[in-house]
């Protein structure tokens, strides 16, 4: 029988190349967007890369909808994709948006799981597949938010994958480096946004210039994607599966460098 999974945020970047790589490899994806004009962009990326990807209507955020949807297609997978970095300083990011944040990149993804794990024990099967990032381990001035979400979400990612270990149930973590996707524009808009009402607009400038001075070395979402593929397929999935080499340098630095270190190389990205 034909495997359903839900992919959230589907219509950009790594959720999009998701959709569309999990289509190939023969699962019924169901992709899950913001709008019907979203919904129908996909249909079309989708038939243009000659395969068919289902659409529903979701902002993680709405409890009813997400209910819905999840009683509707009972999927044997979810990939909680869906996110935004809602960049500033930590002093400039009000508690309500802090709050979203960690609504849609924390709270929504575990609902979802929560929901479908009924019909996961039934099957005696199912996967949980949560995009996190390599900003789960460290932390860099003007993405406090995000990566305080993307800390959380691994926390509790791996507390429920020892949960439901014994259902059959596999629990996984995806950890990408920096991808060329939707993301850097918001991130940009955001630094704008913010910066005009910043009592330190120079950390605003320099975060701009590193955010252009990256994007060269950015990998492509088909990475990201590939591995959502891999722990979707694989007979025994691993726990995490990291994304490019700087994931696993950024990684690697964290563990070995004193906080001093850190804090002197976080500080030389916002200070002139
Ligand atoms: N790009 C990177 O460098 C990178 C690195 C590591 C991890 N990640 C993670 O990868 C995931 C996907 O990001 P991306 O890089 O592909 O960015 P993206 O192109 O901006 O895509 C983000 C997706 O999330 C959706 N989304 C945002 N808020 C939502 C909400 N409340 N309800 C439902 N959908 C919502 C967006 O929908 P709309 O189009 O309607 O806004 C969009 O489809 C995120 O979890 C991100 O943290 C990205």
């Amino acid at each position: 029988m034909t495997r359903t999974v839900l992919v959230t945020g589907a219509n950009s970047g790594v959720g999009l190349e998701t959709s569309l790589h999990l289509a190939r490899l023969g699962f019924h994806v169901v992709g899950t967007v913001r709008s019907e004009d979203k919904a129908a962009a996909l249909e079309s990326a989708a038939t243009d890369a000659g395969v068919v990807v289902h659409t529903s209507v979701l902002d993680v955020t709405d409890v009813t909808a997400c209910e819905r949807v999840v009683a509707r297609h009972e999927p044997w997978g979810i990939v909680n994709n869906a996110g935004y970095m809602n960049v500033g300083r930590v002093a400039d990011v009000g508690p309500d948006e802090a709050l979203h944040q960690l609504h849609v990149m924390v709270v929504a993804p575990m609902r979802l799981a929560t929901l479908a794990l009924p019909s996961m024990r039934l099957r005696g099967e199912g996967r949980i597949v949560n995009v996190s990032s390599v900003g789960a381990h460290a932390t860099a001035p003007m993405t406090g938010w995000y990566q305080a979400a993307k800390h959380a979400l691994a926390a509790v990612t791996d507390a429920l994958r020892q949960e439901v270990a014994a259902a059959g149930i596999d629990v996984v973590l995806i950890e990408p480096g920096g991808l060329r996707t939707g993301i850097s524009a918001k991130a940009r808009d955001d630094l704008l946004r913010r910066r005009r009402d910043s009592a330190d607009t120079a950390a605003y400038d320099r975060s701009l210039k590193v955010l252009r001075m990256v994007q060269p070395l950015l990998q492509e979402p088909k990475a990201a994607a590939e591995a959502i593929g891999e722990a979707l397929t694989a007979g025994r999935p691993r726990a995490h599966y990291r994304v490019g080499a700087d994931a696993a340098v950024i990684k690697m630095l964290n563990l070995v460098l004193p906080s001093q270190v850190k804090d002197r190389l976080g500080r030389a990205a916002i200070e002139a």
